[in-house]
């Protein structure tokens, strides 16, 4: 048995200790909000937090999970929209929509180290693959985030 904590809520699993993360979220669990994309650490469509860095959920076994903090896209804000997510549908990032849970998690982890990102930053940091090819949105979104949480709109 695995003792989670997602978004606040303690889980015990019964599953094996090198089982990815993502596939307990998902089958497990139903919380489907990450996605899969590519199940090998490259597209980061599966991206959630643990201990509040973002981490690519398909290529982490769950058992380097236990007794942390894991935080998915359900969440992210605690019941309400987070300035990222505010911020995504103020620019209407999203096309299919498939990869934003992972760029949406991914940016708030960012913002969390780097309040001001540059486009640089930016783009070090999201190496997100989005097939849709949402990469300027995304960036203004992130640029969009940073001023709501800095109080600037
Ligand atoms: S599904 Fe995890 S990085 Fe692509
Ligand atoms: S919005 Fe479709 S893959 Fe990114």
């Amino acid at each position: 048995m695995i003792a989670l904590v997602v978004n606040g809520t303690r889980h015990d699993v019964d599953v094996p200790a090198d089982k990815p993360l993502l596939w307990v979220l998902r089958e497990d669990l139903n919380i489907v909000g990450p996605k899969f994309g590519c199940g090998v650490a490259a597209c980061g469509a599966c991206t959630v937090h643990v201990d509040g860095q973002a981490v690519r959920s398909c290529s982490l076994p769950v058992g380097e999970a236990a007794g942390k903090a894991v935080t998915t896209i359900e969440g992210l804000g605690n019941g309400r929209l987070h300035a990222v997510q505010r911020a995504w549908i103020e620019e209407q990032v999203p096309q299919c929509g498939y990869c934003q849970p992972g760029f949406i998690m991914a940016t708030a982890a960012l913002l969390r180290d780097k309040p001001r990102p540059t486009d640089a930053d930016i783009d070090e940091a999201l190496t997100n693959i989005c097939r849709c090819g949402t990469y300027s949105a995304v960036r203004r979104a992130v640029h969009r985030a940073a001023a709501i949480i800095g109080g600037a709109s």
